[in-house]
């Protein structure tokens, strides 16, 4: 099982045959190898969050196919293919309960996923287990597991929000612009987090990006998106033979 993605001639209208009808996503075509890192690029409007959306299943297609890892999900919800795909947000607020301590929260989570890693019912066992996870991270949080989800920075939830989202089963990682929301220091913790998360797991990992830095920065592979298709595909060859400045000029 390696978690590969295909997508053959995937299309998707919204509000087909009406005035404001639009072709968010339109004959996309794309083979993702199992544990590639591909940086999606591209303009506000592009398609980017509709394609991550076609891929989780939270939007389903108008036509066209999607296969992950060998089966056809093109028509399953996104509540059956949830266990291999896990999902980090812009904002980041959006992943965890702000009221609830950290230990709370990953109970949640272990919860949702039935991590088989994690003992859920044994309180000392699992707390010892969630701090050595987040100690992982070097953001020194394990100390802090009793404290409210809220009380912390943006980057510290979003790291994780990360680290909860690829526990257990997930195989398949789907930043949309995970840092957009974050100061610089925040944002170099959580890409480099995602970046360490995506190799240990193998994972297979796409990355919806503004920021033409981390775009250089990470992943093995650049795709440019405009006006849902694709544009531009740097494979991991061309890409390390890229210079920053190529990329500004391409896509800046
Ligand atoms: N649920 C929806 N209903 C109607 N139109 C939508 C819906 N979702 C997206 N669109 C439209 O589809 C197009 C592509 O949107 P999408 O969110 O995929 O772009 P994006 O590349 O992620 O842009 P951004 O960089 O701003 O996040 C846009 O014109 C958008 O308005
Ligand atoms: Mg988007």
């Amino acid at each position: 099982m390696d978690f590969a993605i295909t997508i053959n001639n995937i299309h998707k209208t919204f509000n087909p045959g009406k005035p404001n009808h639009v072709n968010a996503v339109n004959g996309v075509s794309l083979s993702i190898k199992g544990g590639e890192f591909v940086v999606i690029v591209g303009s506000n409007g592009s398609g980017k969050t509709t394609l991550l959306n076609l891929i989780s299943g939270s939007v389903l297609p108008t036509s066209g196919s999607i296969t992950i890892d060998g089966n056809k999900v093109t028509k399953l919800a996104d509540y059956n293919r949830s266990k291999w795909i896990a999902r980090v947000f812009q904002n980041p607020m959006s992943g965890t309960a702000s009221e609830l301590s950290i230990l709370d929260n990953f109970r949640l989570a272990a919860i949702r996923t039935q991590a088989k890693g994690l003992t859920i019912g044994v309180n000392e066992v699992f707390k010892e287990q969630v701090k050595e996870k987040i100690a992982i991270l070097g953001l020194r949080l394990e100390r802090k597991i009793e404290q409210p989800m809220g009380t912390l920075s943006g980057g510290q939830r979003q790291a994780l929000t990360l680290l909860m989202s690829v526990m257990d089963e997930c195989k398949i990682l789907l930043l949309d612009e995970p840092t957009a929301a974050l100061d610089p220091k925040s944002a170099e913790i959580v890409m480099r987090t995602a970046d360490k998360l995506s190799k240990d797991f193998k994972l297979t990992t796409i990355l919806v990006t503004h920021n033409l830095k981390d775009a250089y920065n990470y992943g093995t592979r650049i795709i440019q998106m405009a006006e849902g298709r694709i544009l531009k595909d740097v494979d991991a060859m061309h890409k390390q033979l890229l210079k920053q400045n190529d990329l500004y000029e391409w896509f800046g």
